[in-house]
């Protein structure tokens, strides 16, 4: 792909021992032969300014991607933003491009192409998001701008929903936004075709579970986006209850692979090497 030199790329976050984007970015690497190195970089909110600025100025760093808690307060320190991460107000790839900090943000990408891969169709549909926070308003502006027909929003605060709603109802005025509390009665509903559960309950040492007793319903396709554990109590209810189920660990891989395409280029044959990552990344998992 025509690099001259070895390309500096990273991931910060705060912690940021979990990260498995270097495996990742490792893999796809040495799959497709571009050679470089990646970085973790644990960063606190106080140094993030500072850091910033530093690879801004270093010209061997082609870009990094950016995780909690650094996906809202990273956009200050940047001379541009793509129209997701513009909309969202998150940004989770950074790359310098000639000097300049432009800002992306691909889990909505990555959202979109797990829900293609389902051959889930967006239009006209209704869902049910769980959660309100960063990875909520990236799978509400997926549903919206692909004119969604009625998005509820269930939180434990139900006025962050409610801020949540408020700010999509603008942006996507053909789509109807609704923000409900935590309490089953009060969200359950007749038709509903998509749910996604976009909060760390069920995620591994998290401790707290998704509720057991819960009924969805039975036609409507169950979207975690928790990846580690891959079968989490929330897919676990949904699939005992008949529906389809898809995990985190595609949207992990989709919102990856729109990372390197912005900062390297684009990859053949993206299906077979979203396969095989899969793949990679199952076993690394297991083992880990
Ligand atoms: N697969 C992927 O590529 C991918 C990408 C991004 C995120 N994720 C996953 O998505 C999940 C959410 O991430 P995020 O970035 O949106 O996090 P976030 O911004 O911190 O939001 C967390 C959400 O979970 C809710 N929550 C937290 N603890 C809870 C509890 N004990 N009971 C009920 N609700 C609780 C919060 O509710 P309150 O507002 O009431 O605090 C909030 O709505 C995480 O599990 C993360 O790993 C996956």
């Amino acid at each position: 792909m025509g690099f001259e030199s070895e390309i500096k790329l990273g991931v910060m976050g705060h912690p940021i021992g979990h990260s498995l984007s270097p495996t990742i970015f490792e893999w796809i690497s040495n799959q497709l032969k571009v050679p470089l190195t990646y970085s973790k970089m644990s960063i606190s909110p106080r140094d993030l300014g500072n850091t910033v600025d530093t690879l801004k100025k270093d010209a061997e760093w082609l870009g990094w991607n950016v995780t909690v808690p650094h996906k809202e307060a990273v956009l200050s320190h940047l001379d541009a933003l793509s129209p997701e991460a513009r909309g969202i107000r998150a940004v989770n790839v950074v790359k310098r491009i000639d000097g300049k900090l432009h800002g992306f943000n691909t889990d909505v990408l990555g959202i979109y192409n797990t829900l293609c891969e389902q051959n889930f169709k967006i239009q006209g549909c209704t869902a049910v998001i769980f959660g309100a926070g960063g990875a909520s308003v990236a799978a509400a502006h997926v549903l919206g701008a692909n004119f969604a027909s009625k998005v509820s929003v269930i939180n434990r605060t139900v006025e962050r929903a409610e801020r949540m709603v408020q700010a999509l109802r603008d942006r996507f005025p053909k789509t109807h936004f609704a923000a409900l509390p935590m309490a089953t009665a009060s969200w359950s509903q007749p038709h509903v075709d998509l749910y996604i559960h976009a909060t760390p309950l069920g995620m591994k040492n998290f401790g707290d579970s998704f509720d057991l007793s819960l009924k969805f319903v039975e036609s409507a396709l169950a979207f975690d986006m928790i990846y580690v554990p891959e079968r989490t109590p929330f897919l676990d209810l949904a699939a005992d209850q008949g529906l389809n189920t898809v995990g985190g660990l595609d949207m992990l891989i989709w919102q990856a692979i729109a990372a390197w395409e912005i900062w390297i280029g684009e990859i053949p044959d993206q299906l077979e090497l979203k396969r095989q990552l899969k793949c990679h990344l199952q076993s690394f998992l297991n083992r880990n």
